[in-house]
């Protein structure tokens, strides 16, 4: 069975739609591991509701070796390590460890909006003041730079002109429920196939 940690740091909903996903048999898969950066919250009620093992590295107390403990729960355990709103930079040596077995969620169509500070509200504030007229969400492979790694899916979401920052955040987000998952589900199966920055999907 393919295993996954999934790591948080907020609300955990995108955590929610992996668990729903596998609830529901369309993603066939272990998730083995729920890991937070902060205390308290509410993405560890969720794992813990579902009996998943759950994490607590503070970043406020382990800094720049959150990575270290990450790897202790995760090495030789898990296929798959899956960013689901995690906040906190991984190392380069996890990143190399785990080369091609990290994915990220991003809130907007990679490479517009992201990068480094490009989180939360200001992701989308930064697409309306752009004046672009659609955004959207990208599940991508994690490399060393932010938002960098090779992308596996893309959803197109519209930017409507009374669109608030808040308003286009729960639009992305209902995306962002549908491709996670889909992304999980196609590693899970190996229909995932890597060259460089492209990838390919069903077996190319
Ligand atoms: C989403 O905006 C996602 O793109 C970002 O974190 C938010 C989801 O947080 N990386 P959560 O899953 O509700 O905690």
């Amino acid at each position: 069975m393919y295993k996954i940690a999934v790591l948080v740091s907020g609300s955990g909903s995108d955590l929610q739609s992996i668990i729903d996903a596998v609830e529901s048999s369309y993603v066939n898969c272990s998730i083995k591991a729920v890991i937070s950066d902060k205390p308290d919250v509410y993405a560890l009620e969720r794992a813990k509701s579902k009996g998943i093992e759950t994490y607590v590295f503070d970043r406020k107390v382990y800094g720049k070796n959150i990575s270290e403990e990450i790897l202790k729960v995760t090495e030789g355990k898990v296929d798959l390590i899956v960013l689901a709103g995690f906040l906190s930079i991984l190392s380069e040596k996890l990143i190399k460890i785990f080369s091609n077995k990290i994915i990220n969620i991003h809130p907007s169509l990679i490479p517009s909006f992201c990068g480094n500070g490009m989180y939360g509200l200001k992701v989308h504030q930064a697409a309306i003041d752009y004046g672009v007229k659609f955004s959207g969400c990208t599940v991508h492979f994690v490399d060393e730079g932010t938002d960098t790694g090779a992308i596996i899916l893309q959803q197109v979401v519209p930017v409507l002109e009374n669109d608030t920052a808040e308003t286009l955040q729960k639009r992305v987000l209902e995306e962002e429920h549908k491709i996670l998952p889909k992304a999980v589900k196609l590693l899970a199966e190996g229909s995932v196939k890597i060259d460089g920055r492209k990838v390919y999907i069903g077996g190319v």
